[in-house]
């Protein structure tokens, strides 16, 4: 069974190949962050457009790596949502088109749990129930999964996503774009304790996050330091900040695998990346006596495999998507 994967829900062309679901014998991405790095953004018509001229290519390479040719394919998985609806909608084209071609089902597939699906890829599929923390650009779930792909929100933002607090405080500090990577570069020669940014939400008694408030803390410090005449101390801000978030994901996490009774926590999402907050959750889950399962670096920010392999299972189970599915921005995690 040769499943085929397409990713473009934001700034990252994705095609990937598994064979029978864990097999991964292709995994490529093309890249844009050239084209949106003066926009300090993704730039949603600027993405589009990149997916359509990098989607061929790329789908060539893809087929040459995984030694296969298009009528080798058993069916094509394809990201619906959520994401940027023009981008979401060029990689869905490419999929159905594909589909008809060869003859072969196609099957939609949620961006959020594909992401926690990566860690199926190199660990193997844990037993549910588990909880999943998803850190990415666009979202910040803590997640139950009482059983194979049902899902229960236990908590979520109430405003800005993490990565988007990172990419923000690294435009705010001059960081460049994207601004995960920056901060979590700058915060490895800082001090985490050198300034006290709030813990947002950490004793809210309930599992949602905000971002707002340490935005705004860290936009005072900046520019309270600058009134005073003082040269800011950027590695220490981006160690502080980042630990500000990361104590509350994990204060969080554990509390999520705590009120559910579930052995096992999958991290997924561009933000699970961090080096810090890697480091923090193992410990954390390590005290705690919990299986903390995290992807390879790669396969934490925006890939096909996580998507191909997610699709690949639910065909395995008979699942098919018609031709007919549109893109859906907002799409809600299956329940
Ligand atoms: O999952 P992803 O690739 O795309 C979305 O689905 O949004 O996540 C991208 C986000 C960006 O906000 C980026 O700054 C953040 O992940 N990110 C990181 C790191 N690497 C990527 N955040 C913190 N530390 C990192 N090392
Ligand atoms: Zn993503």
């Amino acid at each position: 069974m040769i499943t085929l994967g397409i990713e473009t829900s934001c700034d990252e062309t994705a095609i990937a190949v598994v064979e029978d679901t864990f097999g991964l014998r292709a995994n490529l991405i093309a890249a844009q962050v050239h084209l949106h790095e003066r926009f300090g953004g993704v730039v949603p018509e600027v993405a589009a457009r990149a997916h359509v001229e990098a989607l061929n290519p790329l789908l060539d390479e893809a087929l040459e790596t995984a030694e296969i040719q298009v009528g080798d394919i058993d069916g094509v998985a394809v990201t619906v949502g959520p994401g940027l609806v023009g981008a979401l909608l060029v990689g869905m084209a490419a999929a159905k088109a594909i589909s008809l071609a060869a003859g072969v089902p196609l099957i939609g597939v949620h961006h959020l749990e594909a992401h926690y699906w990566a860690n199926f890829l190199e660990h193997g599929p844990p037993e549910p129930p588990y909880v999943a923390l998803i850190v990415s650009g666009g979202h910040t779930m803590l997640v139950h999964v009482p059983e194979i792909h049902h899902h229960v929100v236990l908590g979520q933002t109430l405003d800005d996503a993490a990565g988007e607090a990172f990419d923000k405080v690294a435009r705010l500090l001059g960081l460049g774009f994207p601004g995960g990577p920056a901060i979590d570069r700058m915060a490895a020669e800082g001090d985490p304790t050198a300034i006290r940014f709030p813990r947002a939400m950490e004793d809210s008694g309930d599992l949602d996050f905000s971002m707002s408030g340490l935005k705004t803390a860290v936009l005072r410090h900046v520019k309270a330091e600058r009134a005073a005449g003082r040269d800011l101390h950027v590695p220490d801000l981006a160690a502080s900040f980042q630990e500000a978030i990361v104590d509350v994901q994990v204060t969080k996490t554990i509390e999520a695998a705590r009120s559910t009774d579930a052995p096992t926590v999958l991290l997924g999402g561009g933000v699970v990346a961090n080096t810090r907050l890697r480091e923090r959750l193992q410990e954390a889950g390590a005290a705690e006596g919990l299986r903390v399962l995290i992807p390879s670096l790669g396969l934490c920010t925006d890939n096909a495999a996580m998507v191909a392999c997610l699709g690949a299972a639910r065909l395995a189970r008979g699942e098919r998507t018609t031709l007919d599915i549109g893109a859906d921005p907002n799409l809600q995690l299956p329940a």
